[in-house]
């Protein structure tokens, strides 16, 4: 089973935006196409791993041989995660959730008035952070960061303030990384050390961060 170093493993992948409705007409989102996330869930599913992947609405192709769960709305995503919490061995937070999702969602379309428009939104609850608070010492958590100015010193104190393994960080203002790309060009920081890789598909990406995390996983349980 040397190419299939995952057998037995569960993973789980979140991927894509998610959408945030303002009323039964209109939702707020985000640019995330979804490709970062289901190239980690196809590499784990390759290297023998039983996949459940918990995505956002995307346009992409939906992968076989995994578990594919679909959400819209980042409390919806909150809790298909949360319900895994005690069967995963590595989570992979890829997902773009939304910060903020509206206060009092309209049960009917919103009319147009006045020149100005004031919506209250209310802060998601971070899955990511939560995950690693409720981690067990045997699981690996990794989450993403995407920022357009000081990259590794945020990507840190994600690290660090989410209680995650690994955070894979994407400079926003590189021209081959960002949303819609096929390729991307990430920093890798653990708890060991801060690796900047070179640009790459996102397709081999998605092996690189599942072979990091599995060296994690093998070092926390001493295999
Ligand atoms: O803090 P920021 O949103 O930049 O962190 C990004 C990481 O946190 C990603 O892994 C993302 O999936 C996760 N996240 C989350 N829940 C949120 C916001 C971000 O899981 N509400």
């Amino acid at each position: 089973v040397k190419d299939k170093p995952l057998k037995g493993m569960k993973v789980v992948v979140t991927a894509g935006p998610t959408q945030e409705d303002l009323d039964p007409v209109r939702f707020m989102t985000n640019h995330s196409s979804g490709k970062m996330g289901y190239a980690v869930a196809r590499a784990a599913r390759n290297l023998g791993a039983d996949v459940t992947l918990v995505t956002g609405p995307v346009s992409l192709r939906k992968p076989v041989f995994m578990d594919v769960v679909e959400v819209r709305t980042a409390i919806q995503m909150f809790e298909a995660v949360e319900a895994l919490k005690d069967e995963y061995d590595i989570l992979v937070k890829s997902a773009a959730v939304s910060d903020y999702r509206v206060e009092r969602v309209s049960d009917h379309k919103m009319k147009k008035q006045g020149n100005q428009l004031t919506i209250d939104f209310v802060t998601n609850p971070d899955i990511l952070a939560h995950m690693g608070q409720l981690k067990k010492a045997n699981q690996v958590v990794c989450g993403f960061a995407m920022e357009t100015q000081d990259l590794v010193e945020n990507a840190t104190k994600k690290l660090v303030n989410k209680g995650a393994d690994l955070i894979v960080a994407n400079q926003l203002n590189e021209d081959a990384a960002g949303f819609k790309k096929d390729t991307n060009v990430v920093t890798i920081l653990t708890g060991e050390g801060i690796t900047k890789l070179d640009v790459m598909s996102k397709e081999a990406l998605g092996y690189e961060i599942m072979n990091r995390l599995l060296q994690i996983l093998v070092k926390k349980r001493g295999i």
